[in-house]
């Protein structure tokens, strides 16, 4: 990836902020997709969002599957290592529904991670290396079905929500949403904590690195935002090299390269039935949620 490939979302700069947050920017290369992989292996990563949402699953795996077609298609949109929807699909197959399996990713090592992982629980899917925006492109491009399922599960959190406005477009009248977050009423403290460490620092790096940062020109810190309820991760510049002024740059900016919503319970379900008709499913101590809906 170029520099100059990074300008484009370098116009959003606000109060000497510069949104570098398109959740792909963060997974273009083979490196992001190692240390991505890495970090989803820690204790950090797992103790956090992780466990709580295949808590979640698992609590309410019957209800998700009850309401899948027998015959339907089923997308993972930004599937990372897919085990989530391996989960519903291996208990939809004990229900005698056999899906069409669709795995979605920019990143073509976490695709191929997905792949293999999805072919070792015995299922054969079709990958997608590609933005999951043109998700109303996919889901015509594949087999016709009598019913789309489509899972964003925590992608959710790290687009605008008019992503759900986005997919919507692709939908058909009965077909199915499971969407996630975490639930902004917890303790926004103790949330921020999940997202500051090496390892989020180690994989976010990337991002600078390829608008000429070394390590010691930028420091990694993690804030609160609460216009937007995001939690932003970003670095502040403290030195800026010569290769990067040319950017616009100041001493002093922060380069916020992820954002990851918390949205209140009313704030999340307010928004998923602008769009959406269901319900909200909750991780056993409702520090997780989730929206699973019909078009
Ligand atoms: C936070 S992980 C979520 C993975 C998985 N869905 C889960 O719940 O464990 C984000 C994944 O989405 C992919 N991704 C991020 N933005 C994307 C985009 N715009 N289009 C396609 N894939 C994207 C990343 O490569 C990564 O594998």
């Amino acid at each position: 990836m170029s520099v100059l490939s990074l300008t484009y979302p370098m116009s959003l700069l606000k109060d000497n902020k510069w949104y570098l947050n398109d959740s792909k920017l963060c997974y273009l290369t083979d490196e992001q997709a190692k240390d991505y992989l890495a970090l989803t292996g820690s204790k950090e990563y797992s103790a956090g969002m992780h466990d709580a949402e295949t808590m979640l699953i698992s609590n309410n795996i019957d209800m998700i599957v009850s309401g899948i077609h027998e015959k339907a298609k089923l997308f993972d949109l930004g599937c990372g290592d897919a085990l989530k929807t391996i989960d519903i699909l291996k208990h939809a197959r004990k229900r005698g529904k056999d899906l069409d399996f669709y795995l979605v990713d920019i990143n073509q090592i976490i695709l191929k991670t997905a792949m293999t992982n999805s072919r070792q629980a015995g299922f054969n899917p079709r990958g997608f290396q590609s933005d999951f925006c043109r998700f109303e492109y996919l889901v015509k491009v594949t087999r016709p079905a009598p019913q789309t399922v489509v899972y964003l599960g925590a992608n959710y959190v790290n687009k605008d929500p008019s992503i759900l406005a986005n997919i919507r477009r692709g939908m058909q009248s009965g077909d199915l949403i499971y969407f996630s977050a975490q639930n902004g009423d917890g303790d926004i403290e103790r949330i921020l904590k999940q997202y500051d460490n090496l390892s989020m620092r180690n994989w976010l790096f990337h991002t600078v690195k390829k608008l000429g940062f070394r390590p010691d020109d930028v420091q990694y810190f993690v804030g609160f935002n609460h216009d937007t309820s995001d939690i932003e991760m970003k670095f502040r510049i403290c030195d800026l090299p010569e290769k990067s002024r040319c950017l616009g740059f100041d001493v002093g900016d922060e380069l916020v390269v992820a954002t990851s919503r918390k949205p209140t319970l009313d704030q999340f379900r307010r928004t998923a039935e602008e769009y959406f008709s269901g319900q909200v499913l909750f991780s056993p101590d409702r520090s997780y949620v989730a929206f699973l809906g019909q078009k």
